[in-house]
């Protein structure tokens, strides 16, 4: 044995080819022998030449020599193919047997740990914002869920240059003990993924990949003290992600004074880069604050300067209501997924009962299209019969899903976001009526702010928002930005490059509320462009666009007038004089001519 066949069975660990070699009949281990000839066929190549050559008249021997010294070539170069069969023949290659011995599992905290740029870890900048962010958003969504008006404490605290420990505290329901070490010691567990309610996390991975995060990069597990009521104790844990298993590993379980009465509290170390300006951590909380003024954020960067945002109303958005699936969002297989799961006993209470707006009688209508029997056996369904029933439900029209689960900012809420961060002379605000897409409802809200402090010379900032989230990442490839490209911002008198946003003192401000976002990726950066979306986007920004044109060009108007009555008004004394001394009028009669001129221009002027 050679030593790369050596290094090979040894990788393997139990000599896997020479096991494979001795499990194989006896013609497949002569394999090796039966093609040798075969490999070294090419030299053999040349036979049929001297055979041709011989039986052949001169001239086509002529020929056949040239055709022979351009095929002798080969034998010439002959040393390579030689080599390159033995290195063929040195190299093993894969079985179907040695390829089985490496199948194996994978666990999701292995996929994310390699592929850990998906959740937003890609660089250490970023991971800062992605680890914050997720606690925010579950604090945010927590004290919601249970009717508590939000106050977050938010403390970056600087190990070293590149070493950070992030704290969130909020003032939600806490967690139960038990759940503990699940919710941040395993991925894909959330109580948010299987129902459709608008909320800010709905994968169920957020905090466990941030944890993950952290203990990738400093080897340190996640802090959380939490504490479900003021007559319960607190309890303090140290959780680390068993990668391998996607298990939690509990390192700390502890009761322990807490001075919170209830909530929440998450500590994650990790490595990262605190920077300021667009899309940091310190430019999220604003516009957190901006799309969330029902709650109060008290946050400490790392100069341990205090940055705090007073919540501006003491209303707590409404209640978004939980939907079932629409009959026409859902895919074949999702279809046949809820059969099998279905509480309902027969076909037509399964139809009723687990999807939204499906009445008795449309769902006679389905099954009379389908040919299949209200009484039968949902568990029981074959995968044609289940084809026919999902053909018969896109055939058959059902109203669309209720819209009370979506909860939308509101465009008074929006335009009092948009003048407590901008000090502009326009603000303007739309929330467009809900919509579908993939059976699931959606509203499209926008906002502009224009003019005052805004710079002037540069093209637009475009904030953007997912169930009140801030959207900082993977602009270009988010629906609102294509949308606001394609947007005609010079129909409402601002300038526009062909494919750029528009130039000019301007914020816009596009905002998705859901019960299903369509992310891009699970970082969760940007919308996914569905027809339906791309176009109430538009809408919206053209809603706002049209108000906007209209103050731009009042404003246009008056601006000219103001510039042609100042222009009159220089000449109004010189007329005073000269009418003077054409009609010799008296100093009074003159004083009341140009009073009298000035206050026709008055009249006239139209603004
Ligand atoms: N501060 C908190 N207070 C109460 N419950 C929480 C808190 N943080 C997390 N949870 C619970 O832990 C679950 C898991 O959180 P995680 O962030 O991993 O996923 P998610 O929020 O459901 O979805 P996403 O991955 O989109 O963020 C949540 O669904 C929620 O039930
Ligand atoms: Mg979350």
């Amino acid at each position: 044995m050679n030593k790369t066949s050596r290094k090979v069975s040894g990788r393997r660990g139990q000599g896997q080819l020479a096991l494979l070699l001795e499990d194989a009949p006896p013609s497949a281990r002569r394999v090796p022998s039966r093609q040798s000839p075969k490999k070294n066929a090419k030299p053999a190549a040349v036979k049929p030449t001297k055979k041709s050559s011989k039986k052949s008249s001169k001239k086509t021997a002529k020929k056949t020599a040239t055709k022979t010294a351009t095929k002798t070539v080969i034998p010439k170069a002959g040393p390579a193919p030689a080599a390159a069969s033995r290195r063929r023949k040195e190299r093993k290659h894969e079985t179907a047997v040695s390829l089985a011995a490496q199948q194996r599992e994978i666990s999701v905290s292995e996929f994310f740990t390699k592929n850990r740029h998906l959740l937003g870890f890609d660089n250490p900048a970023k991971a800062l914002l992605t680890t914050i962010k997720e606690a925010v958003d579950n604090a945010l969504d927590a004290c919601e869920e249970a009717g508590i008006l939000p106050e977050l404490h938010i403390k970056i605290r600087q190990l070293a240059e590149t070493r950070f420990r992030v704290s969130v505290q909020d003032n939600g329901p806490g967690i139960v003990r038990e759940q503990i070490p699940k919710v941040f010691g395993k991925l894909l567990y959330g109580s948010k993924f299987h129902r459709l309610r608008q909320s800010r996390g709905q994968q169920g991975i957020g905090i466990s990949a941030a944890g993950m995060y952290g203990q990738l990069t400093t080897g340190k597990g996640v802090r959380i003290i939490s504490r479900t009521g003021p007559k319960c104790p607190a309890h303090e844990f140290l959780v680390q992600v068993d990668t391998r298993k996607n298990q939690p590993k509990v390192l700390r379980d502890e009761e322990v004074e807490w001075d919170s009465p209830q909530g929440t509290l998450v500590e994650i170390e990790l490595e990262g880069t605190y920077r300021k300006g667009r899309r940091s951590v310190d430019d999220y909380l604003q516009q957190t604050a901006m799309a969330n003024p029902h709650a109060t954020i008290r946050y400490t960067p790392p100069s341990g300067t205090k940055h705090d945002y007073e919540r501006q109303t003491d209303e707590l958005p409404p209640e978004a209501k939980e939907i079932k699936p629409h009959p026409h969002g859902i895919e074949l297989g999702m279809l046949m997924h809820m059969l099998h799961e279905t509480q309902a006993r027969n076909l037509r209470g399964a139809l009723t009962a687990d999807f939204s707006r499906v009445s008795p009688k449309v769902a006679d209508e389905i099954l009379a299209k389908a040919h299949l029997a209200a009484n039968a056996r949902p568990k029981r369904i074959a995968s044609n019969e289940a084809e026919k029933l999902y053909k018969a439900i896109q055939a058959v029209r059902i109203l669309n899903p209720p819209t009370s689960c979506v909860v939308p900012i509101g465009e008074e809420t929006l335009t009092r976001g948009l003048k407590a961060q901008f000090a502009a002379d326009f603000y303007a605000a739309t929330t467009r009526p809900p919509a579908v897409y993939r059976g699931n409802p959606f509203v499209i809200e926008a906002g502009l702010a224009y003019g005052g402090a805004l710079a002037g010379d540069e093209l637009a900032d475009l904030y953007r928002f997912a169930n009140r989230v801030p959207l900082l990442y993977q602009q270009g490839a988010c629906a609102m930005t294509k949308s606001t490209l394609a947007t005609a911002w010079r129909n409402y008198t601002l300038q526009q490059s062909r494919g750029a946003l528009p130039v000019g003192p301007l914020v816009i401000l596009v905002h998705i509320a859901s019960v299903w976002v369509p992310f891009t990726s699970e970082s969760k950066e940007a919308i996914a462009p569905y027809p339906e979306i791309v176009k109430e986007i538009r809408l919206a920004l053209q809603e706002c666009g049209r108000k906007l044109g209209t103050f731009l060009r009042r404003r246009r108007r008056v601006a000219d007038e103001e510039k042609k009555r100042s222009y009159i008004d220089q000449f109004i004394p010189h007329i005073g004089e000269s009418l003077q001394s054409i009609l010799a009028l008296s100093d009074a009669q003159k004083d009341r001519t140009v009073k009298n001129l000035q206050e026709v221009l008055e009249k006239s002027r139209k603004l």
